[in-house]
C-alpha cells in the first residue's frame, strides 16, 4: 500500500464519519510556543483550550511534522525521522475515548477491501494510562482485547503535551507486533522495536503548566473533553510495505537510490554507509519541506534547525566518498516523491532549490577552508596530549571558516576528541557584546542624518514584524560611515535599508529585534536596529559570510526566542504602570522606560519614596494578572477615539490621527503603543520587582526582571536563603530573627571587646611612667600607645602625667599608629614655665602627619592622614624638646 494511499484512506475514513477534512498547516508552528509544528494537533490547540470557538466539532488531517531532539537517532533505529506525517482525527467536545477507540480499532483491523488497513488483530497490543480504568475496560469491550495485550504505563509514555504549557491529557498508544524475529516476548513495555507504535490516542481534558519532561502541575480541567490522535504515517507506511523501516518506504527510498547512485556504493552492503545514506535521505526531504514551507537557511532558530539538517546531509555524503555538489539531483528526486502530496514542491521548486543550491555552494567553500584548519587543531591538541579541542579553535572555525558549531563537535568527535564548550561559548558572548557596543558608539555618530532623508524619498520602510517574524525583502541601500555603498564583504559592520522588513526598531522603550539577514550571496547577522528618522528602519549588520549588494532579494528572520521575551518585558511594563495607578493613582504618570529580553524598567512621577508595602502591591497585581491570563489586543483606530476609551498616553509624545492601542484586560491597561505584545498575560509567566528608587527631581524608577529572568532570580535567592539557614543551621522562616540577634550579640561582643581594650591600654600607664626620659632637664614620655585611640590616649596621657607628677617639668605625648593616627600631649606647670605649651607641641606633630589639631597648653590633640610618619612625629617632638632645654 503506498504512502499516498495510506493518508487518502485515512481522510476518507474519518470525513465519511463527520469530520471535516482540514489541510495540513505550516511546519512553521502556528502556536508561537512551539517553533515548528511538531505534532497533528498544533493548528487546533486554541479549539482545545477554548480560547476559540471550533468551525466543526470533528476534524480530520495529515499534518507535515518536524522532531528534531533525536536527530541523533535518524538512520540507526527503523523509525526516528525528523520529518514525519502526523494523521490525526480530532473531537471538540463530541465523542470521547469510545468513539476514539472505536474508530481506531475499526480503522487499524478493519478488511482492506473496505478502504481499511488490515492488520491482524492479534498482532495489535496496546497501553494505557496507569490508572485510566476506563480506557482498559474499553478496548476489552470494543476490541475483545485479552488483558495481557492490554499494558499500563505511567507519566512519562502515556500522558501527552506538546511539552509547553497547553491542553494535556492522558493517552493510549496502538502497537504492531512484528514478529518474533524482531526481539523480545511481552509487548511494547519490554521491547519497542519489535512492538511498533502506529497510533496515539489522547484524551485530551487538562491544561497543564510550565514544567521539564514529566514535572509539570496540572492547573486544571479543559472547559471540554477533546480527542486528538496522531498516528504516525511514515510508521504504517514501513509495515504495510513489508519494508525494514521509515527509510525505505516509497516517499524516502528514491533519495537512498539516488545517493547508490551518485557515491557508486551499495545499500545493504555494509552498516556504517546504510545509517549515513538513510541520513541523506531523511535530513533531504526535511530540508526540502522546510525551505517549502518558507523556512531560510541562518544562525539562529529555526533557521540553524534547517542548516544543521541540511549540512548534515551534505557531510554524509562526504562520508559515502563524495565531494561533487549533489543537491542538483538529492533535492530533484525527493521533489518528485513528495509532490503528489505536496504539489507546491513542484510548482515552487525555483525558489526552493535556488535557495537550497546557495546553501550547498557556501557550505561546499566553508567545508574546504574549515576541514584543514580543524586538522591542523586536533592534530595540535593531540600533539599536547589534550583529550579536547581549545574553546578558541572552535570559534575560530565558527567565526572565520563559517564551520557550526555541531559540525566541529561532530568531525572531532570522529578523531577522538572532545570539545570546550564552555570555552567556545564565552568566546561567542565576548564577540557579540563587543558587535553591539561598536553599534551603540556608532548609533549617535552620524548627527547628520541628510543620508537617512535621502533614502526616505525612495518610501518608508514597511514594518511587517506585528506578523511575522520571517520576511523576503530587498536591499534598498548600504550605508557605510553615512555614506551609500553598493555592497559590502564579509567582516564588514555596514546599516541596511530594506523595503520591507520583520525587524522591530528600538522605540517606545523597547529594545531592539536580532537575527539574520541572508542574501544568495551572503548572510548578515542583525546586531541593531534603529529609527534614525521617522518610518525608515536601519539595520546594524556583521556580515558573516559572503556579500551583499544594493537590490539583493534576501531573507530577514527575526530572533523568535529574543523576541518572545522582548515581547514578555514590554507586555510586563504595561502591567507594572497600571498597577502603579492602581496603587498610587492616576497622577504617577510613566515618564520614560526601557525593556529588552528579560528586564524591564519604568520610570513615572512621584515625589516619594515607595513604601516596601506598596512596592510588592504593584508586584503582586502585576503577577495576578498575568495568573487571570488577560487577552492581549492592538486596534488601530482615531487618536480621538483612543482618548476617550482612555487610553495612557505618553505626555509630550506626537501621535499621528491614527494610533495604535495595545490592551490587557481591555480596561486594566490601555496605552498606545507601537511595540510588540504577548498574545495572552499569561505567556509573560512572573514579574519580580528588583528595584525602586529615586531617579531626579520628581521621578521614581521601578526595576523588574521577567519571565525566565525573574524566575532564576527568585531561584537565585531561595538558594542564597537555604544556604544561609543551613550554615547558620536554622529554618528559612527563623532567619531574620537569627541574624537580628546574631548583630545585636556582634554589636554586644564589640562594645564589650572595647571596654577590655581600655582597660589593658590602661594598664600600660604604670609601665610607660617607669621608661619616661631625661630630655636637657624635663621629664618626657614620648612614645606610640598600643590599642588606644580616642578617649582613652586622651585618659592615659593624663593618667601618666599624674604619675610623674608636679616637682620636675613634665611632658607626655602619646601617639595612636592607627589608619588616622593621632596624637595626644599634656605638660605640667613646671614644663609650661619653661614654655613648653602641649598646643604648640601638636601643632608641630599634626603638621607632619598631614593633618591639624592644637589646643590649651595644658593638654592638646591632633593629628593626620600618614600613618608612616609617626617615627618622624615622634623624633620631632624629641628633637623640640631637647632644642628647648
Ligand atoms: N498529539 C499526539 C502525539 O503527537 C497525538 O496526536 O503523539
Amino acid at each position: 500500500m503506498r504512502t499516498a494511499e495510506i493518508r487518502q484512506r485515512w481522510l476518507d475514513y474519518f470525513e465519511s464519519n463527520g469530520h471535516a477534512v482540514v489541510p495540513s498547516a505550516s511546519l512553521i508552528s502556528p502556536d508561537p510556543s512551539l517553533l515548528f509544528t511538531v505534532a497533528g494537533m498544533v493548528p487546533f490547540i486554541p479549539y482545545m483550550t477554548g480560547e476559540q470557538q471550533p468551525p466543526w466539532s470533528r476534524a480530520t488531517s495529515v499534518q507535515k511534522c518536524i522532531r528534531t531532539p533525536d536527530i541523533e537517532e535518524v538512520g540507526k533505529t527503523t523509525r526516528h525521522g525528523t520529518f514525519f506525517q502526523m494523521n490525526g482525527n480530532f473531537s471538540f467536545g463530541d465523542y470521547f475515548k469510545e468513539g476514539a477507540i472505536t474508530y481506531a480499532w475499526d480503522l487499524v483491523t478493519g478488511a482492506e477491501s473496505e478502504g481499511k488497513y488490515g492488520f491482524d488483530p492479534d498482532d495489535v497490543w496496546v497501553t494505557v494510562y496507569q490508572d485510566d480504568d476506563e480506557a482498559f475496560q474499553l478496548w476489552r469491550e470494543i476490541a475483545g482485547l485479552p488483558e495481557e495485550r492490554i499494558q499500563r504505563r505511567g507519566m512519562k509514555d502515556n500522558f501527552w503535551s506538546t511539552g509547553q504549557p497547553g491542553p494535556a491529557g492522558p493517552c493510549s498508544e496502538i502497537y504492531i507486533d512484528r514478529g518474533k524475529d524482531f526481539g523480545l516476548d511481552g509487548g511494547p513495555v519490554v521491547d519497542e522495536d519489535r512492538y511498533i507504535e502506529i497510533w496515539n490516542l489522547v484524551f485530551m481534558q487538562f491544561q497543564r503548566g510550565a514544567g521539564e519532561k514529566e514535572n509539570f502541575p496540572i492547573l486544571g480541567e479543559l472547559r471540554q473533553k477533546n480527542i486528538d490522535t496522531g498516528l504516525g504515517l511514515e510508521r504504517v507506511a514501513y509495515l504495510k510495505q513489508g519494508v525494514a523501516n521509515m527509510y525505505e518506504i516509497d516517499e524516502v527510498i528514491p533519495v537512498i537510490r539516488k545517493a547508490e547512485e551518485l557515491s557508486g556504493r551499495a545499500y545493504g552492503a555494509n552498516q556504517t554507509d546504510d545509517v549515513w545514506m538513510r541520513v541523506v535521505a531523511d535530513h533531504v526531504r526535511s530540508s526540502l519541506m522546510l525551505i517549502g514551507d518558507g523556512v531560510v537557511p541562518g544562525n539562529e532558530g529555526r533557521g540553524y534547525v534547517l542548516r544543521r539538517l541540511f549540512r548534515r546531509s551534505l557531510r554524509a555524503m562526504r562520508l559515502l566518498g563524495v565531494d561533487d555538489s549533489v543537491m542538483p539531483e538529492l533535492l530533484t528526486t525527493s521533489r518528485d516523491a513528495m509532490s503528489p502530496s505536496y504539489p507546491e514542491l513542484a510548482t515552487d521548486f525555483d525558489r526552493i532549490s535556488g535557495i537550497a543550491y546557495t546553501e550547498e555552494d557556501a557550505f561546499r567553500r566553508t567545508l574546504a577552508n574549515g576541514t584543514v584548519i580543524l586538522d591542523t587543531a586536533v592534530a595540535k591538541a593531540k600533539s599536547a596530549g589534550s583529550k579536547s579541542l581549545p574553546g578558541k579553535d572552535v570559534f575560530q572555525l565558527h567565526d572565520t571558516y563559517g564551520f557550526p558549531f555541531d559540525l566541529t563537535l561532530e568531525m572531532a568527535a570522529e578523531q577522538g576528541l572532545s570539545i570546550d564548550e564552555a570555552g567556545f561559548r564565552a568566546l561567542m558572548q565576548e564577540q557579540k557584546d563587543r558587535a553591539r557596543a561598536d553599534a551603540k558608539a556608532k548609533k549617535g555618530g552620524h548627527a547628520d542624518t541628510a543620508v537617512y532623508q535621502d533614502l526616505l524619498t525612495h518610501g518608508a520602510t514597511h514594518f511587517r514584524g506585528y506578523d511575522e517574524l520571517q520576511a523576503s525583502a530587498q536591499v534598498v541601500a548600504i550605508i557605510k560611515d553615512g555614506v551609500t555603498v553598493p555592497a559590502a564583504r564579509v567582516g564588514e559592520t555596514v546599516e541596511l535599508v530594506l523595503d520591507e522588513t520583520p525587524f522591530y526598531a528600538e522605540s517606545g522603550g523597547q529594545d531592539a529585534d536580532t537575527g539574520t539577514i541572508r542574501g544568495q550571496h551572503g548572510t548578515l547577522n542583525v546586531i541593531d536596529v534603529q529609527k534614525p528618522v521617522k518610518d525608515l528602519i536601519v539595520h546594524t549588520v556583521t556580515i558573516e559570510e559572503g556579500e551583499i549588494a544594493q537590490g539583493d532579494p534576501v531573507a530577514a528572520e527575526v530572533d523568535v526566542i529574543n523576541r518572545r521575551d522582548a515581547s514578555r518585558a514590554h507586555s510586563a511594563t504595561h502591567l507594572i504602570h497600571a498597577a502603579i495607578h492602581e496603587t498610587l493613582g492616576k497622577n504617577a504618570n510613566q515618564a520614560g522606560s526601557y525593556n529588552k529580553p528579560g528586564y524591564m524598567r519604568l520610570d513615572f512621577s512621584w515625589t516619594q519614596p515607595v513604601s516596601h508595602e506598596t512596592r510588592q502591591d504593584i508586584e503582586g497585581i502585576a503577577n495576578r494578572t498575568i495568573r487571570e491570563n488577560l487577552p492581549v489586543t492592538t486596534t488601530v483606530m482615531a487618536l480621538d477615539e483612543a482618548k476617550a476609551l482612555g487610553a495612557m498616553a505618553l505626555f509630550g509624545e506626537k501621535y499621528g490621527d491614527r494610533v495604535r492601542v495595545v490592551e490587557i484586560g481591555g480596561p486594566f491597561s490601555r496605552e498606545l503603543c507601537a511595540g510588540t505584545h504577548v498574545g495572552s498575560s499569561s505567556e509573560i509567566g512572573l514579574v519580580s520587582v528588583t528595584g525602586e528608587g529615586s531617579v531626579g527631581s520628581g521621578a521614581r524608577r521601578i526595576e523588574a526582571l521577567v519571565g525566565a529572568d525573574a524566575f532564576k532570580h527568585l531561584a537565585a535567592e531561595r538558594a542564597i536563603v537555604s544556604e544561609l539557614s543551613s550554615s547558620l543551621k536554622t529554618q528559612p522562616g527563623e532567619l531574620v530573627g537569627r541574624v537580628e540577634s546574631l548583630v545585636s550579640r556582634l554589636a554586644a561582643t564589640e562594645k564589650k571587646l572595647a571596654a577590655f581594650e581600655e582597660q589593658a591600654a590602661l594598664r600600660a600607664a604604670e609601665t610607660l611612667a617607669a621608661g619616661a626620659t631625661v630630655i636637657s632637664g624635663v621629664k618626657a614620655v614620648v612614645a606610640v600607645a598600643d590599642g588606644a585611640s580616642g578617649d582613652t590616649l586622651r585618659t592615659l596621657v593624663l593618667d601618666v602625667r599624674a604619675r610623674l607628677g608636679e616637682g620636675e617639668p613634665v611632658v607626655v605625648a602619646l601617639f595612636n599608629a592607627g589608619d588616622r593616627p593621632s596624637v595626644v600631649i599634656a605638660t605640667n606647670g613646671a614644663a609650661r614655665d619653661k614654655g613648653f605649651a602641649a598646643g604648640d607641641l601638636v601643632k608641630t606633630a599634626s603638621q607632619i602627619l598631614g593633618g591639624g589639631g592644637g589646643g590649651k597648653a595644658d593638654v592638646a590633640q591632633g593629628g593626620g592622614t600618614d600613618v608612616t610618619k609617626v617615627p618622624d612625629a615622634v623624633a620631632a617632638i624629641e628633637a623640640a624638646l631637647a632644642g628647648r632645654g
